[in-house]
């Protein structure tokens, strides 16, 4: 069987060359367009991104000479398969029209808090692609929508999920550090006021963030039942700000878990969580998607991506004193790679393993 033919929407921003980065090469799925808005229609790929490119390896000359189309103009039935990195307002519309007839596989809100879709993540939460069925009975669509979670959601639910198994978690308070490129082309464009902003600073609020970080987490570690995800009912508090790191977020987590347990038995179960996702070998998906660390300068955005886009790093776990079983630790997760482009082609990965497509 021949490669499946992609179209990325949203192709142009910082999720969409992260995706477009993550499919280089892929075995399963070949690049075939490219679409923006009407601003870049027309333009080759290298000329649509020039003021804010952000590949770490070049995709090739072959793609950065593509001429990227208007994703209003594009035609669903021309392929077999969408990623979308538009944002939210936009999705909102050209998802639906996609998925009329093709699995979309979105780094967009717009649909996550829909109860017949998925928040998925493959290695925390891959039963949950059960819902596509009904929402593709409901929807009475050949295609589907299936979000993966907002970037800052990714590193604390891929670091809980084995304690929530292991231990159970009543609360969990999370203080995030984001990178600039979490803010999209206007916190990567060098002359852009708002990255001028972030500059030697540290901004105290992110519109609209804290409350997707409080309701996604219940939803992606929630269960099943019947045709609706049940809410893991974790109290969450968040506290989202944005400094001046280029990419891959930080976060500060404070967990209370329901059965006690040690730093070292936390460390343990994290170090040991393997779910049924991971054994399935797919191609982009790591044997294990945790890294612990014992070394207290670990880890560091900074220093990140040398473990992998794909791996969540977690690093100063110890007792802490404010909730009854109190767990701290430090988180790095890039927001990029498995926030966006890389964790949106694991789910499409998983997915098509499974037989959704
Ligand atoms: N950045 C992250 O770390 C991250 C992580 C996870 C999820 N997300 C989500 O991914 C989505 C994209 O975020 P981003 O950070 O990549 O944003 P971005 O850098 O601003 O990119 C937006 C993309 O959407 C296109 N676009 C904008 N308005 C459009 C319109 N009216 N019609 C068609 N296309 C339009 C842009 O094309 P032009 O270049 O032609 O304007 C560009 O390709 C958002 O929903 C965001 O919440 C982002």
């Amino acid at each position: 069987m021949g490669k499946q033919r992609v179209i990325v929407i949203g192709a142009t921003g910082a999720a969409g060359q992260n995706v477009v980065e993550s499919l280089a090469n892929h075995p399963w799925f070949e690049l075939s367009a490219l679409a923006a808005s009407s601003r870049s229609a027309g333009m080759t790929y290298e000329k649509a991104i020039e003021d804010a490119r952000f590949f770490e390896k070049t995709p090739g000359n072959e793609v950065l000479a593509m001429k990227v189309i208007d994703v209003e103009k594009a035609s669903p039935r021309d392929y077999d398969l969408a990623f979308s990195a538009l944002p939210s307002e936009v999705a909102n519309v050209q998802e639906p029209r996609f998925a009329e007839h093709v699995p979309v596989i979105s780094t967009a809100s717009a649909y996550r808090y829909e109860p017949d879709v998925p928040i998925l993540l493959p290695d925390v939460n891959p039963k949950h692609a059960k819902l596509i069925k009904t929402q593709k009975e409901k929807r009475g669509w050949e295609g589907f929508i299936c979000p993966g979670p907002n970037c800052t959601t990714v590193g604390l639910v891929v670091s809980l999920k084995p304690l929530i198994d292991a231990y159970g978690v009543r609360a969990i308070h999370v203080v995030s550090e984001q990178s600039l490129s979490g803010a999209g082309e206007k916190g990567l464009r060098l002359d852009s006021t708002y990255r001028k902003s972030v500059e030697m600073n540290v901004l105290p609020y992110i519109e609209g963030e804290e409350g997707k970080v409080e309701k996604e987490t219940n939803k992606i570690l929630g269960r099943l039942s019947g045709d609706g995800i049940k809410e893991a009912g974790i109290i969450v508090g968040a506290t989202c700000t944005r400094v001046h790191v280029q990419t891959v977020h930080t976060e500060a987590v404070y967990v209370d878990t329901k059965k006690p347990c040690s730093a070292e038995e936390a460390k343990e179960t994290m170090r040991s969580y393997v779910n049924e996702a991971q054994k399935l070998k797919l191609p982009s998906m790591p044997e294990k998607t945790i890294k612990v660390f014992d070394e207290p300068e670990m880890p560091q955005p900074k220093l990140h991506r040398q473990y992998g886009g794909d791996v969540t790093l977690v690093g100063r776990l110890r007792k802490d004193p404010v909730f009854k079983n109190g767990l701290a630790y430090i988180v790095t997760s890039d927001n990029l790679d498995k926030g966006a482009g890389g964790g949106a082609v694991q789910s499409a990965e998983y997915l098509k393993a499974m037989k959704y497509f």
